[in-house]
């Protein structure tokens, strides 16, 4: 029984991402199973990203289904004017004037979870603190001389960097918990919008765990009736 359990284990996929260097990464423990978080991610995300950034790999009616959003509040709430309901959440700026603005254009995030993973963007999210020299006058512990300003300050306000490395922010409306939350919130936001049927392939798994294990008692009890005669 124990070798079976030890091979059980081996089989579970693993979950780790690959980090890459700079700063360690902090653990963003998101919940994929938290609707009400997702949506919050969302309208984060509209509100503070997507002006930049696209999700264009996904579709507006798709993300309202999956995230439990009635159609006419997606419209209401997210859609561009002339949008429909069915096509890509694509963004207005056009790389050309981005990359100009910015120095590199925004990339594309629908996948962003998968390439970075979610800690490295929970701890990008956590890593802007001020810098002069910058040209938005904000640095990144995760991303070295990054070329996005610091779009949350209004949020978290202004993190400086002590003379022992760690942030310390001022002057935000948040408080430094209500401000992870935001964060976890957006991240988990990314790590669905990265692998849509990963909330579908959670909900699955439950089934067919609970299927195997019905499944195992049956054979149990089937294989003991058939071997009472032979002892
Ligand atoms: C004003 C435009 C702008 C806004 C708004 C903005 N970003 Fe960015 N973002 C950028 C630019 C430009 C880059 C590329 C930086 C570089 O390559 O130096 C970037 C890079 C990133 C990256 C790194 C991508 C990678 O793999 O290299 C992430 C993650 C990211 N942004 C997330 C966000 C999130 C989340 C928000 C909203 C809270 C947001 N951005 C809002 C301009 C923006």
């Amino acid at each position: 029984m124990k070798k079976l359990l030890i091979a059980l284990v081996a089989l579970v996929p693993t979950l780790a991402f690959a980090a890459g260097g700079g700063a360690p990464l902090e653990k963003a423990n998101i919940d994929l199973n938290d609707q009400e978080s997702l949506q919050r991610g969302l309208d984060l995300f509209q509100n503070n990203c997507a002006g930049c950034h696209s999700t264009q790999y996904q579709r507006y009616e798709r993300v309202a289904t999956d995230l439990g959003i009635p159609l006419d509040e997606m419209r209401a709430k997210y859609l561009p004017e002339g949008t429909k309901i069915g096509e890509l959440m694509e963004n207005a700026i056009p790389d050309a004037d981005a990359a100009k603005w910015f120095g590199a254009s925004p990339p594309d995030l629908t996948l962003v979870a998968r390439v970075r993973g979610e800690d490295w963007i929970y701890s990008y999210l956590h890593g802007f603190y001020e810098d002069e020299s910058r040209p938005f006058g904000v640095n990144n512990t995760i991303f070295p001389s990054v070329g996005m300003p610091h779009v949350l300050e209004g949020l978290q306000g202004l993190p400086v960097k002590q003379e022992d490395g760690t942030l310390v922010a001022t002057g935000g409306t948040l408080s430094p918990e209500e401000y992870d939350q935001v964060v976890r919130d957006i991240t988990g936001f990314l790590v669905y919008s990265g692998d849509p049927i990963k909330l579908e392939r959670e909900r699955l798994g439950w089934w067919v765990m609970g299927f195997l294990f019905i499944f195992f008692v049956v054979a149990y009890l089937l294989k003991k009736e058939y071997w009472k005669d032979v002892h």
